[in-house]
């Protein structure tokens, strides 16, 4: 019970069983997407969703010139799928060679082996100055054929992320 603010935040964060997502995106023919754990609806009439992304991520930059995102929620057998948006880079991999997708609205791409997502419309960009940018979607399609258990952050708590906290995208 004791220790600082941070380690216990830390602490109490690591107890919830948050489900995963994949977010992806696109722009001029550009396709982005990660692994993200920051993610809640936010409202009910209208319906409305926040993701929060990274500022060290490539899926950030991408999404940064799109208005249209795509949310899939990932069942206890996507660990492999987990794996490939979480772990490794944009920047470095072309992570839509090595998954099966389908284009869908505004060229987004969805990820075929997660059937349970839905597309979402941006109406929201909020920046606090820290190191996640919150995005709030409204709901444009959505499909469900049933997720069962969701992959949950206990699931993937071993992953390396693909970038840090405290890296930032560039100009190229
Ligand atoms: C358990 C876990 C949770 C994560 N949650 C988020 C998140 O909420 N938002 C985010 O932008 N990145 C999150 N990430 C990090 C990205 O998924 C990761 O850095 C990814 O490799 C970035 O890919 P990109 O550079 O192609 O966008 C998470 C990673 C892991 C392993």
């Amino acid at each position: 019970v004791t220790g600082s603010v941070e380690e216990t935040f830390d602490t109490l964060m690591g107890e919830l069983v948050s489900p995963m997502v994949v977010v992806t995106t696109a722009s001029g023919g550009t396709r982005a997407g990660c692994l993200v754990g920051f993610h809640v609806q936010c409202g009910l009439e209208p319906p409305r969703y926040a993701i929060w992304l990274s500022k060290a991520n490539r899926t950030y930059k991408v999404g940064a010139l799109s208005e249209v995102f795509a949310v899939h929620f990932l069942a206890r057998g996507d660990r492999a799928i987990a794996e490939l948006f979480g772990a490794a880079t944009g920047d470095e991999v072309d992570k839509f060679d090595r998954c099966s997708w389908t284009e869908g609205e505004g060229g987004v791409p969805l990820v075929d082996a997660c059937p349970n997502r839905f597309t979402g419309r941006r109406t929201a960009w909020l920046d606090a100055g820290d190191d996640h940018v919150c995005i709030v979607l409204e709901p444009v399609e959505a499909e469900h054929v049933g997720l069962g258990r969701p992959l949950s952050l206990f699931d993937v708590v071993d992953l390396e992320p693909g970038h840090g906290a405290t890296e930032r995208q560039r100009p190229r």
